[in-house]
């Protein structure tokens, strides 16, 4: 028995099985609710108010839990504004790459044929092999069946498209028109995904788009989305990432453009995609299941996954179009971590670098052309709004920048909307200014003057941020957990440093990956001790590598070279089993850290 659920805003309308949840509806109907803990009922965060009937647990309010609410006829969902995940400010740029066409993944190649004759008795395929240049390239045989009449109904003047599977070539299509390939360039963060359409012949960036990942509902964090695969198979968990992408194809067919008479792209009109993501991302993407990643050794099945086709995945995409994941050097360190190098050029440079992805794993590689070691740190996701009361994501209505001036503070918003909550880039800032306004001290800990700024609830105290219809406040619970997680990714650094007997001065260059990473004030981060207390000048943002990657390894060979030589070269680090972290960690929970020489400028701004 089904039953029809309409959300609004929005007014989308689907229909679900007997004993769906209204979260399941909102997936279905691609509407996005927040569901930090999966769909457990554990985090109150997917409240939504419902007309109709319904059967449901754990009413808060005159709110339920979209995850515990289950349709029993039509109903009306209204998604209030702090339980939808709204497309606000997804961050996809990256560093500007000038786009290196060689051997693209996937490639359009014009022939013209001499025709046939009792004197030239090649067969078609020879025939159009010879004209390649390619005697034994092999051939997908839907493109056999069509080949004959292409040849003959374009005048022997054709156009091939070879994919490139790895080593191997095969020609996916042959057609008489000469409508150009597009390439897919894709992100699969576990939080967003990115989609960039690429012209396969001159590197261009036809359109993109970005959406959060409907994996959400399967919990928010990388090791919640494993135990779910775990427990009910990597399926589920492979549709999801799968119709994300769908959807942000199907988006991107309906940009206008000129690949075709209509002006629309289709779909087949993609012929090769290239993905840049996390190790658990890539393997639930192959539909591989990722539960050793979770348990020592933590070994994956696969760190360079072989070329496989879009229709194995079910990728709206041309159905033998190859599609090509970045190979990651460990359980932790993925394809999204090579593709940050790739793009930064640190692998090239002789100078020594520190690339830094701000994510809810903060992953560091640190080296120069002749060797490169990495770590990664189980940060938190403080800095992507979980863990902190008052956090959130990057998105209408997040505080993203806070200035304390003259006791007073100010804050902006992403949209200029009414505040609802604070993102990482507002942590941040929120964080350094008290401590340099002196509200709170070294340890986190509040520094109340007894003002209405500062709330005391039976010995419970906290900060105002906001006050409106619903107060902004933020304690020291909150306040601890940016400091766990800004200290794990200082930590990270600096045992990777220690491990080649270097230190922060050494570095040349910072490079902050991620989008998180292109919003930050450095000198707020290294007031709180994240970044290392180095020149402005010696910090690069790079923005989205992962995506910029993505679109390097789709338009070359070289590329995929470059992608595979680092991921070859790269020495994994353990924290989990490294004598010095802990210590390293313990020294950098306070602000900015116990050994302030390590920040001689903060000191100064201090003091100032
Ligand atoms: S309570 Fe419903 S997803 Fe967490």
């Amino acid at each position: 028995m089904k039953h029809r659920v309409t959300f609004f805003p929005g007014n989308v309308t689907v229909d679900v099985d007997e004993g769906e949840t209204v979260l399941d509806a909102a997936v279905a109907a691609g509407v996005h609710i927040d569901a930090s803990c999966g769909g457990a009922g554990t985090c109150g965060k997917c409240r939504v108010l419902v007309e109709g009937p319904h059967r449901a647990s754990g009413a808060l309010e005159g709110h339920v839990l979209a995850c515990q609410a289950f349709p029993e006829g039509e109903l009306s969902v209204f998604v209030p504004a702090g339980s939808e995940t709204r497309a606000g400010k997804i961050h996809s740029s990256y560093a500007s790459v000038a786009p290196e066409v060689r051997e693209p993944l996937a490639e359009s190649i014009h022939v013209d044929m001499e025709a046939p004759s009792l004197g030239d008795n090649l067969a078609d395929l020879e025939r159009l092999r010879c004209a390649l240049g390619r005697p034994s390239v092999g051939i997908a045989l839907p493109s056999l069946r069509s080949l004959p009449s292409v040849l003959r109904s374009s005048g022997w003047s054709t156009n091939a498209t070879i994919a490139r599977m790895g080593e191997a070539e095969e020609i996916i299509e042959v057609r008489a028109d000469d409508a150009r390939d597009v390439g897919a360039a894709i992100d699969i963060g576990t939080t967003t995904v990115a989609l960039e359409l690429v012209d396969l012949s001159t590197g261009k960036v036809l359109a993109q788009a970005s959406d959060y990942n409907r994996q959400m509902v399967a919990g928010e964090d990388v090791l919640a989305r494993i135990a779910y695969a775990e427990e009910k198979g990597p399926e589920r968990l492979q549709e999801l990432i799968v119709g994300t992408i769908n959807r942000l194809v199907e988006r991107l067919c309906s940009v206008g453009g000129d690949l075709t008479s209509d002006g629309c792209y289709q779909a087949d009109h993609i012929k090769a995609l290239s993905i840049g993501a996390n190790p658990a991302m890539t393997l639930l993407l192959l539909g591989l299941d990722p539960r050793h990643l979770r348990y020592e050794p933590y070994i994956p099945v696969v760190h360079e996954p072989p070329v496989v086709r879009a229709a194995e995945l079910g990728l709206r995409a041309h159905p033998r179009a190859p599609v090509y994941c970045i190979p990651g050097r460990a359980a932790y360190v993925g394809g999204d971590v090579t593709a940050d190098v790739l793009l930064s050029g640190m692998h090239l440079k002789d100078e020594l670098s520190l690339l830094i992805d701000v994510g809810t794993n903060g992953e560091v590689v640190l080296g120069n052309s002749e060797w490169m070691v990495t770590c990664s740190t189980s940060a938190g996701p403080a800095f992507e709004g979980g863990e902190v009361s008052c956090g959130m994501r990057a998105m209408n209505g997040a505080i993203d920048s806070v200035t304390i001036s003259n006791g007073e503070l100010r804050i902006s918003t992403i949209g200029s909307q009414e505040p609802i909550g604070i993102c990482g880039s507002g942590l941040i800032d929120l964080v350094a200014q008290m401590f340099q306004g002196g509200w709170i001290d070294r340890k986190g800990r509040i520094l109340s003057d007894g003002s209405e700024r500062f709330r005391n609830d039976e010995g419970a105290v906290s900060v105002v941020i906001h006050s409106g219809e619903t107060d902004i406040l933020i304690d020291e619970d909150d306040i601890a957990n940016i400091l766990r997680t800004k200290a794990a990714i200082y930590a990270g650094c600096s045992v990777l440093l220690n491990s080649v007997d270097l230190t922060f001065g050494d570095v040349d260059r910072v490079f902050i990956a991620g989008g998180f990473g292109s919003h930050i004030d450095v000198a707020n981060a290294q007031l709180i001790g994240l970044l290392p207390d180095l020149p402005r000048e010696r910090f690069e943002f790079i923005g989205n590598g992962s995506l910029g990657g993505a679109r390097m390894t789709l338009l070359s060979a070289d590329a995929r070279r470059a992608a595979r030589s680092i991921f070859d070269s790269m020495t994994y680090l353990d924290l989990s089993s490294s004598s010095t972290f802990f210590d390293q960690y313990s020294s950098a929970l306070f602000l900015p850290h116990t050994d302030l020489d390590q920040f001689p400028s903060v000191r100064a701004r201090l003091k100032r």
